[in-house]
Formats: C-alpha cells, structure tokens, sequence
C-alpha cells in the first residue's frame, strides 16, 4: 500500500469527448436522487447510442440465422456478422479476419485456449506461467487443467507498488513453461503491465502466450502483430458493446492446429457416424448459434472507439487516472493499492477500518457506482493482505467533476468511519 501519487492539475476534457458523453443514454439518468456517476467501467462499460441503435436495426431487419439459410435476411444477417469480425480483426490489426473467433467473453476465450490448444499439448513435468495480478478467469482454467494434467502452474510475484517482479519473472521462464498467460492491464490495481519485452522473452524460448486484454482494449491502442502475442482475449461488455460476446484472437498457424472446443452445427465439414471433420477456422470454434446481434453491436462498437480516437482516448484517461489518483491519495484515511507507474482504468483503495461494502453502499446512496470485494482478484487480495477493496474504475466519458463527486463523498464516509 502506498500513496505517493503526485498531485495534477485538472485536466481539460477534450471537445470531442464533451460531445460523445451525450451519446451514452444511462449517464442522463439520476440514482438515488443524485446524478449518476458512474466509476464501475471495469466491471462493465456502458452502450453508445450507436451500440444500442445496431442491436434494434438487426432485430427489425435483418434477424435470421446465419452461415446456414439461402433467404434474404440469413445473407444479410451472415454479411453483418462476418463484417463484425473483419471490424476486430482490423481493431487489433489482426493478419487476417479467421485469426478472430467469437466467444461468449475472455473467460471462455481463455477456456477455449486450455481445452483446444494446451491440453493435448501438456505433460506432468510441464508449467503454466501467470501472475499474481490475473483475474480468476486467467488462474481458475489453467488450475483445472493442471489438477486434469498434472502440469504446475508457476506465479510471476507482484511487489508492493503493483509492478510485476521481472526478475522472478526471468527466473520463471523455463523450458518447462508451455504457456505464459499474463494480464495486460489490471482490474483491481490498474497496473499497465510492460508487455512486450515480456511477450518477446517467451516468444525466444518457444512459449505460446496469452494477453488477457480485457481492461485494456477499451483504453489504449493495442496491436497484436506489434505485442507479438500468441492469443489474445476481450470481451464485449467491456468495450461499450453488449454482454455474452467477445474475442480470441489467435495466429492463424496455431489455430489450425488446435481441436475443436465445442460440438455441434456450424464447426463441421461432414458428419456421418463413422467420422466427423471439422471446418477450417474460426469455425471449427463455434458450434451452434451464436450472439448475432452481439456480434455486430461489438462491431458498431469497435468502429465507435475508432472514429473517437484510442489515441484522444488514452491520452485524456492518463490524465483522469492521474488526477484522480493524487485527488484520492491526498485523502489521509485513504489507502490505495499499490502505487504503479503507469495506472488504467481502475483504482482500489481501502478507508481506515470501513468494510469496502459499506463504503460501496454508502456511496451508492450519493448516486455513485463503484464496485466492492475482491474483484475476482483473491489471490492478489491475499497478497497485500486483504479480503477485499472498494474500486473507482473509469471510462473516457467520465470526468474531472465526477472524480471530485468522488473525493468529496469518501471524505463524507470517512466522517462516518473516524
Ligand atoms: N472482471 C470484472 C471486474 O473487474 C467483472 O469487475
């Protein structure tokens, strides 16, 4: 725990996020009496017009199955779908459009990777290379298979400011390693993790690797040709389009040798009960119907954060993250986990003795939105000896009033703790 964040001056919140604030419907609406603000992004971000309007187009026009039927609306709702995957394909500067297949989010990205990809691959004597910082959803599958392998699974420390121990980290990187899977951002610490030496490291030893870009689509640029990254996970909700879609980015020449992740319609060539063969990726991973409409909302999403700008968007959310740190930092019963040098999207901190629930409800009656627990980060809770914390966590629409909104109710809460 640390507080040294310096103090900033107030940023200047660019026109052109002035105007796209207005486009977001649910941040005019009132809680509790009070305006909404809204700091809970990294748990889910909220939906553009634009976003919401793609979701109705689809369903008053062109709602149908797709890959299957010869009618009209199946065309167009195929076209829209596979338009939605050369979007992300171009978002992340993917090679090709069948470098991306669409899952329910990165949870089941990152399952996909562990049944279709390290499974067969892995043996009693090998590893899995993680962080402290992950996410469940990047420990919780490789644990599974692991206990299902017998494979270990190795964790890269994280010291007390929130960085990554890259010593331990070289350390770690054995041949044994078969997998190393790392988040790029983190959702409890904000800690911008340094990843392409990292990636590279790997890359010279042989290792397969896994970015889980979840908190960091939705701030920065990222590009996998440039990250060198093996596969690469995001979901849907995240990124300002709807739940239950998302992305796994995976080399093409490594998805052609995975085996499929689910059976059923769609991923196949032929069937016949003497054998069945499999399409091609990215079809040879998704059996069944999928989220049409989340598909091309994630798309319309994509082309929103595009036309704003990663680059208008990174730059305005430093300066937010940093102003509110120093704001935050400057409050003295307040400490903040970890201390990183380059912080995104979220900030967790604890208030003297106050249960982060409390803290979480009392701020919800300010018509603030912040989230309490562990984050789905146990592990990284358990390190810096907590259970858990209370989390601002920000998007480009949020701004400089809504952090002193803030900063003014947790210094209410902390009269009410003192
Ligand atoms: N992963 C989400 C969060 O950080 C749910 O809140």
């Amino acid at each position: 725990m640390s507080q040294t964040a310096k103090p900033t001056t107030v940023p200047t919140v660019p026109p052109a996020i002035v105007a796209a604030r207005e486009d977001f419907p649910i941040l005019r609406r009132s809680a509790h009496g009070k305006p909404l603000v809204y700091l809970d992004n990294a748990a889910s971000t909220q939906k553009p017009q634009q976003v919401i309007d793609a979701i109705t187009r689809y369903y008053e026009h062109e709602n149908a199955n797709i890959h299957r039927g010869v009618h009209l609306l199946s065309t167009e709702a195929t076209a829209a779908y596979e338009a939605a995957r050369g979007k992300v394909a171009r978002f992340l500067n993917a090679v090709d459009d069948s470098e991306i297949v669409f899952t329910r989010g990165a949870t089941e990205s990152i399952n996909l990777v562990a049944h279709s990809y390290l499974e067969p691959l892995l043996q009693p004597s090998d590893e899995i290379l993680i962080s402290h910082m992950e996410h469940h959803a990047n420990i919780v599958p490789w644990q599974l298979l692991a206990e299902r392998t017998g494979a270990k699974l190795k964790i890269i420390p994280v010291a007390d400011d929130g960085e990554l121990d890259l010593e331990t980290f070289d350390q770690l990187l054995t041949e044994r390693v078969k997998l190393f899977a790392i988040v790029h951002v983190s959702n409890a610490i904000g800690t911008v993790n340094d990843v392409k030496p990292l990636l590279a490291k790997a890359k010279a030893r042989g290792i397969a690797t896994l970015l889980d870009a979840a908190q960091s689509v939705q701030h920065m640029p990222v590009d996998v040709q440039d990250l060198g990254c093996d596969f690469l996970v995001f979901s849907g909700h995240k990124i300002f389009a709807p739940t239950g879609i998302g992305t796994l980015y995976g080399r093409r020449e490594i998805l052609d040798t995975m085996r499929p992740y689910q059976g059923g319609g769609d991923m196949i060539s032929r069937v016949s009960f003497s054998g069945t063969t499999y399409k091609p990726p990215p079809s040879r991973f998704e059996a069944g119907t999928p989220h049409i409409a989340g598909g091309i909302a994630l798309g319309f999403a994509l082309d929103y954060l595009s036309q704003l700008g990663l680059e208008t968007i990174h730059a305005y959310e430093s300066e937010l993250l940093a102003y509110a740190a120093s704001q935050l930092a400057a409050i003295p019963e307040l400490n903040l986990l970890g201390n990183p040098r380059h912080r995104s999207g979220a900030i967790s901190f604890t208030l003297q003795e106050a249960h982060p629930h409390d803290i979480g409800t009392i701020l919800d009656t300010e018509g603030i939105a912040i989230r309490a627990g562990h984050h789905c980060c146990e592990p990284l809770h358990q390190r810096f000896g907590l259970n858990a914390t209370a989390r601002a966590s920000f998007a480009f629409y949020n701004t400089p009033a809504e952090v002193d909104a803030l900063v003014v109710a947790l210094k209410k809460a902390a009269t009410l703790f003192a």
